[in-house]
């Protein structure tokens, strides 16, 4: 069985395009999202990295790293960033791991046999400063990521974290949030002094805590 929520992520060396490092050092106490996609040169994966690129700042702002990863050797990597600058406008700002030997894509699951022998999945992982895994998502190979859903759940993480809430469907920062239910209403008028909305004892709503 792969990686599950909440698993410790096991440290690891890596090969990328900007030089060898190991994982949890270069993770340092930022959040990290690792993403693996199918093949070098390949169309979707193009307009993805590109995307991944032009979105640095958001992730700078949310304290976190963006590392890729395929099955092909950094210097094919090396030579595709140049058609993804040409296509996309945006240059790749991030680094890629080479995994020609499956050592990292075996120790995160990224690859499906049913799905290719040999490539890896379109595969995210949010990994926390603590090094535990606190998201997966799996897409197939025909199907481009949607990014914005990466720093949406990396909002609801780091918000989770910090207060006794939770985030409903479709929650973008700054939407109302959900009262955690371990929290009696008691102590939920002193944690949230902007008051909160009962619809049902369980389903309690309150402005998010620090806007
Ligand atoms: C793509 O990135 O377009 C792609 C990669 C592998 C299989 C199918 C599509």
């Amino acid at each position: 069985m792969g990686l599950q929520l909440g698993d410790a992520i096991p440290n690891f060396t890596a090969n990328t395009t900007q030089g060898e490092l190991s994982f949890h050092e270069w993770v340092g106490d930022s959040w990290c999202v690792l993403f693996s996609h199918p093949a070098d040169f390949t169309p979707v994966c193009t307009t993805e990295l590109g995307e991944v690129a032009r979105l640095k700042d958001e992730f700078a702002k949310r304290n976190t790293k963006v590392i890729g990863l395929s099955v092909d050797p950094v210097e094919k990597h090396l030579e595709w960033e140049r058609d993804i600058e040409e296509t996309q406008g945006s240059a790749v700002n991030f680094p890629m791991i080479g995994d020609p030997d499956h050592k990292v894509a075996d120790l995160f699951g990224m690859i499906h046999p049913n799905a290719s022998n040999t490539l890896t999945v379109r595969s995210v992982f949010i990994i926390d400063p603590a090094k535990k895994l606190r998201l997966t998502i799996t897409y197939p190979a025909s199907t481009g990521r949607n990014f914005q859903e990466i720093l949406r759940v990396l909002d609801s993480l780091q918000l989770v974290d910090r207060y006794s809430v939770s985030t409903p469907v479709n929650w973008k920062d700054g939407d109302d949030v959900i009262v955690a239910t371990s929290v009696s209403d008691e102590d939920a008028k002193v944690k949230f002094p902007k008051g909160f909305k009962t619809l049902k004892p369980y389903l309690r709503l309150t402005p998010q805590p620090n806007k």
